[in-house]
């Protein structure tokens, strides 16, 4: 007689697109539970959910560290988020449990760095502010002065965390004729030569850039980083774009930047908290464009992610290669 073999258990901590879901489903390997909304799972119910799981798919909004772990218990096996940042989790508990991660590094660099230079075109060239303008009746005539930004052409851009997107955006960027492409991190990159980047100091960047623009990842030195010594290196005329994670900058900071024209403008895929309060000062600001986090928000990356996720999670449970496993 043929033993029946039992299904691992996956918690899926929000409803996602249908490439994924279909792919667990169809492995015969394990037996799903999801958390079936939009929104976020409240945490008592991801703690509930995922207890005595195999292997947990998560997002960038689920944090996962020790006290998740210690809800999962000792079958959990892997990991697998739907993103490319990992500063939700907690690497250090996640090894020493001896959890495998998988995430989705490559397949949003394109969807991404095509959202940062809109958003930076929409903040250096005020587009938000033209289209109320259109709506409210403040549209006159054509004047010379009125609503002028600023240009790429002939500019310096400085990219903080030349990686995989942070050279995609470079890319994108030299299309429009950008003079010079600084970049700063922790080393210089051999790859940077594809878009004519100098490997700068940090402040020689802020100092220097027309565009700064940021694309590195959240760790402990990047933290915080844009703050007010920040802002005040910067020249008046330049713009200021984040797509990383919200908390690489000081909001305080950026809003002092901002309102006394230390800097021109800024453009925002990412805040801290996410979503930014309504009410928030920065949502006052005309020189601030901010969107709710939206870099990888296409159809065609939301799939595909969601497929490489569900092919991360099923290669930790079944113990065999998963297509993007993090090392650490
Ligand atoms: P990569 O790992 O390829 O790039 C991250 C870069 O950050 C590396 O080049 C690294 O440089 C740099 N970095 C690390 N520490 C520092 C530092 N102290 N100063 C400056 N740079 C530093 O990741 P991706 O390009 O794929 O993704 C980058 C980030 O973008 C993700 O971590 C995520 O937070 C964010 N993201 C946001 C999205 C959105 O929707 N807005 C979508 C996708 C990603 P070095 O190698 O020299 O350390
Ligand atoms: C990521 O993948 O880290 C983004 O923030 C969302 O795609």
């Amino acid at each position: 007689m043929q033993a029946v073999q039992k299904l691992m258990k996956v918690f899926i901590t929000r409803r996602i697109p249908p490439e994924g879901a279909k792919l667990l489903s169809q492995a015969g390997v394990c037996e799903v539970a999801l958390w079936d909304s939009d929104e976020p799972v409240p945490r008592a119910e991801l703690l509930k959910g995922v207890k005595g799981a195999h292997g947990i798919l998560c997002l960038l909004s689920d944090k996962i560290d020790a006290e998740l772990l210690d809800a999962a218990g000792p079958n959990l096996k892997v990991i697998s988020t739907l993103s490319v940042g990992f500063d939700h989790m907690a690497m250090d508990e996640i090894k020493k449990r001896g959890i495998r991660v998988g995430y989705t590094p490559d397949v949003l660099t394109d969807a991404t760095a095509e959202l940062t230079v809109a958003l930076l075109l929409a903040a250096a060239r005020r587009l938000p502010e033209g289209v109320e303008e259109v709506k409210n009746g403040g549209w006159s005539s054509w004047k010379p002065l009125w609503l002028c930004g600023y240009g790429l052409s002939g500019s310096t851009v400085g990219v903080i965390g030349l990686g995989r997107i942070g050279l995609a955006i470079a890319k994108r960027l030299k299309a429009f004729g950008v003079k010079r492409t600084l970049y700063s991190g922790r080393t210089a990159k051999a790859y940077a030569g594809e878009v004519g980047g100098e490997f700068v100091p940090l402040d020689t960047l802020v100092a220097e850039s027309d565009f700064v623009v940021v694309s590195c990842s959240l760790t402990p030195d990047t933290k915080g980083m844009c703050d007010q010594a920040f802002f005040s290196k910067m020249k008046k005329t330049a713009v200021f774009v984040n797509s990383s994670r919200g908390t690489v900058v000081n909001q305080e900071d950026l809003y002092q930047a901002l309102s006394t024209g230390q800097i021109a403008a800024a453009g925002l895929d990412v805040t801290t908290p996410e979503p930014l309060p309504s009410n928030h000062p920065l949502l006052t600001l005309k020189n601030c464009v901010v969107l709710p986090h939206i870099g990888s928000a296409t159809y065609s990356t939301r799939g595909v992610m969601a497929e490489l996720s569900a092919r991360n999670l099923l290669g930790g449970l079944q113990g065999t290669d998963m297509p993007s496993e993090l090392t650490f």
